[in-house]
């Protein structure tokens, strides 16, 4: 992770956490380790719950509590129960800062820790389904604090989402199934930045990719990119794998599901395992035979057609594959960890406290500028003369 690697350099000098404390509530990974140790080396005291009950590194936990500046609150298989505990417990160090994916920190913060709000600069949200949630705190007047919402920066959008999540949802399709893509109809439902490069990615790999979309703009941008656009359930019938990226509910619902031929395949890319109607596909099951392959699970219909869902219909990736590529987790991370800095420095004043802000467009730009240094790729400069002409309205042709 050569980004976060520069950061931590640069943090090590400028401390700009110098004194302050950082409540997190992160997946514990190995990555989310290097993110840690690049905030600890700007003078941060990290305290750190996981973000979900089965996601911990045990591992990286206990690597990380070793550190004099860490405390770890996480333990993979944990009950609900526990899991709340652990954040209260990393919510009694009273933080100035706080990083969360998924708003549960923040969340129990303003709810059973009111009297810590008023200590709290500001914090930052790394998932779309946190970011959702402050903004509907927000609109009701209830955050206490700026957050940044990291989900939608343009670098992460791009190298995260479209790259990230595009390969790493084929790979993880790819351990469960060892299926061959190539000649294959592959249906995307979903063309954001997850479902665009899903559809890239296995139309690279031969597949034939059918796009299905809701909204109108996103599926002319398909079409313009040379995917075919259908409604799902015209396409189902000849659908030999599906995956969904939509952030929706039921987009394979009991309708689909009957009309998908013999051998199909599903998986689901989304954030919650509500886009594949698995309760459905279970009521219609005569039979279901559970790990004919990690990972795979074989649904037998009343006619004979078998259909095969994978990791439970939930996030593919993370089940069945390792989740996004450290890389691109690089990225991700240092434009959190600097919007972090961004907070921990700016006076953002009053009213900046319970709004939910953009990323700014400088840390994008810092951001790419040190991924293309560690790729070793320079760019043009505009020269003076350029800028001065594209600041001048004066001068046509
Ligand atoms: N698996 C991962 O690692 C990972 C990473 C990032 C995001 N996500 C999740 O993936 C999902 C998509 O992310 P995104 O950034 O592309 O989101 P997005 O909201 O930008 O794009 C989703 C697209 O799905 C379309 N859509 C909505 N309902 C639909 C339906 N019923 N049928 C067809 N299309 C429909 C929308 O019009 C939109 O264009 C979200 O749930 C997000 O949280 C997963």
């Amino acid at each position: 992770m050569p980004v976060l690697g520069m950061l931590r350099a640069s943090f090590a000098e400028k401390q700009p956490f110098a004194g302050l404390t950082i409540a997190c509530c992160l997946h514990v990974t190995a990555e989310t380790a290097v993110l840690v140790r690049a905030l600890t080396a700007g003078g941060a005291r990290v305290h750190l719950a996981a973000s979900n009950p089965l996601s911990t590194q045990d591992d990286i936990a206990a690597a990380l509590a070793a550190e004099p500046a860490v405390t770890v609150q996480a333990r993979s298989g944990v009950d609900r129960g526990s899991y709340y505990e652990h954040i209260q417990r990393v919510l009694d160090s009273a933080p100035d800062l706080v990083m969360d994916d998924g708003c549960d920190l923040v969340n129990t913060l303003h709810e059973a820790r009111a009297e810590l709000i008023g200590g709290v600069r500001g914090g930052c949200e790394a998932t779309s389904t946190g970011a959702a949630r402050l903004r509907r705190m927000a609109a009701s007047g209830s955050l206490g604090f700026p957050v940044v919402a990291a989900d939608i920066s343009a670098t992460r959008r791009i190298i995260d989402h479209k790259y990230g999540t595009g390969q790493a949802v084929l790979d993880g399709i790819l351990r469960a199934t060892n299926t061959l893509v190539a000649g294959k109809t592959v249906v995307v439902a979903g063309f954001g930045p997850c479902g665009s490069g899903i559809a890239e990615r296995a139309r690279g790999l031969g597949a034939q990719v059918v796009v299905t979309e809701v909204d109108p703009v996103r599926a002319l941008a398909a079409i313009m990119q040379g995917f075919r656009v259908m409604p799902m359930r015209a396409v189902a019938p000849s659908a030999e794998l599906v995956i969904t990226a939509t952030g929706s509910r039921e987009v394979v619902g009991p309708a689909e599901l009957a009309a998908l031929p013999d051998a199909a395949m599903l998986a689901n890319a989304g954030h919650f395992d509500v886009e594949i109607d698995v309760a459905a596909l279970a009521e219609m099951a005569v039979e279901v035979n559970p790990g004919v392959r990690p990972h795979a699970t074989e649904y037998v219909l009343a006619d004979g057609r078998r259909l095969i869902l994978l990791a439970e219909g939930r996030v593919v990736n993370l089940v069945a594959g390792e989740g996004n590529p450290a890389a691109a987790m690089d990225t991700s991370f240092a434009v959190q960890a600097l919007a972090l800095a961004w907070l921990a420095g700016s006076d953002s004043g009053p009213e900046a406290r319970g709004r939910v802000l953009d990323v700014p467009a400088a840390i994008d730009a810092e951001v790419a500028s040190l991924a293309l240094a560690a790729l070793g790729t320079r760019i043009d400069a505009l020269s003076a003369d350029q800028l001065a002409y594209l600041d001048s309205w004066r001068l046509g042709s």
